[in-house]
């Protein structure tokens, strides 16, 4: 599964020494779609030292047209702003040497980015209702698919040195290739959701593999933040919990060198325009440095949005919207897999997103979707519809500045108490149910919370619209800390105590102190 790094090198020196040849660079060809207005899309390739190349646009209502000097063996040409639509006919011709290229089918849309581990690899063809899902594949040929190869690199590369799904219309076939093959399900599934809202054409950039740590796809400039060894050094995962499925060490097994898929398989990207990124990862950092993933996550986020406004020249936002998928559950009554941790860090310690730390964030919660027999590990659920649908929630209202879109279950605002009851009001209207173990208090002796002991549940007592009060007789001093929802796997299926009012959106597992 792992590329030795001399076939990189091998890829890497195939692009140096071809590059005299007019060509694209790796993520651009027919089919795809460039970054629409009022960002301006960045076209890029090889050619001969020291030629020009005029670049042309043609469509039904648009011509552009520019040029460029070949420098260092690379073109480079930021198109004007084109608005959503198509298809076009993009041409560029190296002047002197006759030689010329043609992408057709070009459309211009929003570039989503899809990055993470396997819960991202998760393909259509392992959902549920695969067979309807890719059914309806080629009613879709506005939102087009790229996949980049699994490639590792030790140095950061300027291409990508594989692509695994070239730009292309979706089809039964690319969607359902193979087990966390291709195509992402959450990546599709969000695509083709946003585009039924939108209307215009989307692209979709999938760039994961399973089983892997932030730290991988991280800078070191971002490592070096959280005080994370940033040089080459070997990771080595072994969380005592991985009893041995394979599609279970799929997702948490690893052994990862720092910053080797970023230099791969993120820092190639850089130069295109983009609207936003998805990101669904976490499993592989619930036993490795779990307690920085509060910094290393956002740390990564800022990273990216830095370097992708560079190497775009200021066309993709320095503050592009990023939404992610908080962990689902693995194991049932599980205290120990860091789950319930790596939540809490995804949001930066604050609950929901977006958050003081993670600015134009959105968060879809999958808490609530635990599929117990999924044929990939309980680890893999394959209720990829749902986290797609609140994803798209999510990018409606911060994304695209929707007003109206709720996207966020109800959290507390308030948390009042007196001798026997608590009562917790929330920031919207809410769907609840009773619960004798979804909440629990930390009873404190000598001050600490730290141990599990500490903690009991406490049952509802009485739900209002809007409020919930919690019995805390049990408590027999003044209880310092509430927490929700603490475990892997609290709730069944869509069934947890708490949801907006239209029971669509789920409350978030909580800590709060007093
Ligand atoms: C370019 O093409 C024209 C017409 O086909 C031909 O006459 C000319 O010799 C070519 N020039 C080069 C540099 O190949
Ligand atoms: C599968 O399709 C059926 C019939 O349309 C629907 O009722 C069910 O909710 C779907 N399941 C998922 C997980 O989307
Ligand atoms: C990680 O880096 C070390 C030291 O450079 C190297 O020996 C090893 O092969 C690398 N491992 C992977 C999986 O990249
Ligand atoms: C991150 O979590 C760790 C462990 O829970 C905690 O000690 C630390 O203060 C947190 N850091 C931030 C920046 O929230
Ligand atoms: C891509 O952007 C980076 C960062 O700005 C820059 O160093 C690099 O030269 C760019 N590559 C191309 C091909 O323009
Ligand atoms: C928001 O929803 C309300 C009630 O459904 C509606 O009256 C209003 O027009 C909507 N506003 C926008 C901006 O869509
Ligand atoms: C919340 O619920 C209360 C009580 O049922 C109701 O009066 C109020 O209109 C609701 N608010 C919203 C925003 O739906
Ligand atoms: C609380 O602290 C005291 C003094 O340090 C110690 O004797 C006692 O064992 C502690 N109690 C518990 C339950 O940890
Ligand atoms: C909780 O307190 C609020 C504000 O005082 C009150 O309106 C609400 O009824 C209380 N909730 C319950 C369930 O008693």
């Amino acid at each position: 599964m792992l590329t030795p790094v001399w076939l990189v090198l091998i890829a890497l020196t195939t692009v140096l020494s071809a590059a005299e040849k007019l060509r694209f660079a790796s993520y651009y060809g027919s089919h795809m779609v460039l970054q629409k207005a009022p960002a301006q899309a960045v076209v890029w390739g090889y050619g001969e030292a020291g030629a020009v190349i005029a670049l042309s646009l043609s469509g039904s209502n648009n011509v552009f047209s520019s040029s460029a000097h070949v420098v260092n063996g690379i073109w480079r040409i930021t198109l004007s702003p084109v608005e959503a639509g198509g298809p076009y006919n993009l041409i560029i011709a190296q002047i002197n040497t006759n030689s010329s290229m043609m992408l057709t089918d070009v459309l211009f849309g929003d570039i989503w980015l899809c990055g993470g581990q396997s819960n991202m690899a998760f393909t259509v063809g392992q959902i549920y209702n695969a067979t309807e899902e890719l059914a309806m594949a080629s009613k879709f040929p506005n939102v087009r698919i790229f996949q980049a190869a699994l490639e590792q690199s030790r140095v950061e590369l300027d291409d990508l040195a594989g692509v695994e799904v070239p730009w292309s219309r979706p089809t039964a076939k690319l969607l359902g290739a193979g087990p966390f093959t291709h195509y992402s399900a959450v990546c599709w599934l969000f695509g083709r959701y946003l585009y039924q809202t939108l209307n215009y054409p989307i692209g979709l950039v999938e760039s994961c593999w399973g089983g892997t740590p932030v730290e991988a796809w991280s800078a070191s400039r971002a490592l070096d933040k959280c005080g994370l060894k940033s040089s080459v050094s070997s990771i080595s995962h072994s969380n005592p919990a991985v009893q041995g499925n394979s599609w279970e060490n799929f997702a948490l097994s690893t052994k990862w060198n720092s910053s080797v898929l970023w230099n791969a398989m993120i820092h190639p990207l850089l130069n295109m325009t983009i609207k936003g990124a998805l990101w669904y990862q976490g499993e592989a950092n619930s036993d490795y440095n779990r307690d920085k993933y509060n910094c290393s996550f956002p740390a990564m986020i800022d990273d990216w949005r830095m370097a992708f406004h560079q190497g775009s020249e200021g066309q993709t936002a320095i503050d592009f919207p990023f939404g992610f998928v908080q962990l689902g559950t693995w194991e049932k009554n599980n205290l120990q897999d860091g789950f319930r941790e790596i939540r809490w860090h995804q949001t930066a310690d604050h609950g929901f997103a977006p958050n003081k730390r993670m600015k134009n964030t959105f968060m879809a919660v999958a808490i609530d979707l635990p599929d117990e027999k999924s044929p990939w590990g309980s680890i893999h659920p394959r209720f990829k519809q749902d986290v797609a649908h609140r994803l798209v929630l999510g990018a409606r209202a911060v994304a695209y500045g929707e007003k109206n879109v709720s996207f966020q279950g109800p959290y507390p605002l308030s948390v009042y108490f007196d001798q026997t009851s608590l009562n917790i009001t929330f920031d919207q209207n809410i769907s609840a149910t009773h619960s004798d173990d979804a909440f629990e208090i930390c009873c404190p002796v000598n001050q600490t919370c730290l141990e599990d002991s500490r903690w009991i549940p406490v049952p509802t007592k009485k739900l209002s619209s809007h409020s919930i009060l919690l019995s805390i007789k049990q408590c027999p001093t003044k209880p310092a800390a509430l927490r929700y929802l603490w475990r892997d796997w609290p709730c069944d299926f869509k069934a947890c105590p708490i949801y907006s009012s239209d029971r669509i959106l789920p409350t978030p597992p909580f800590l709060i102190n007093k």
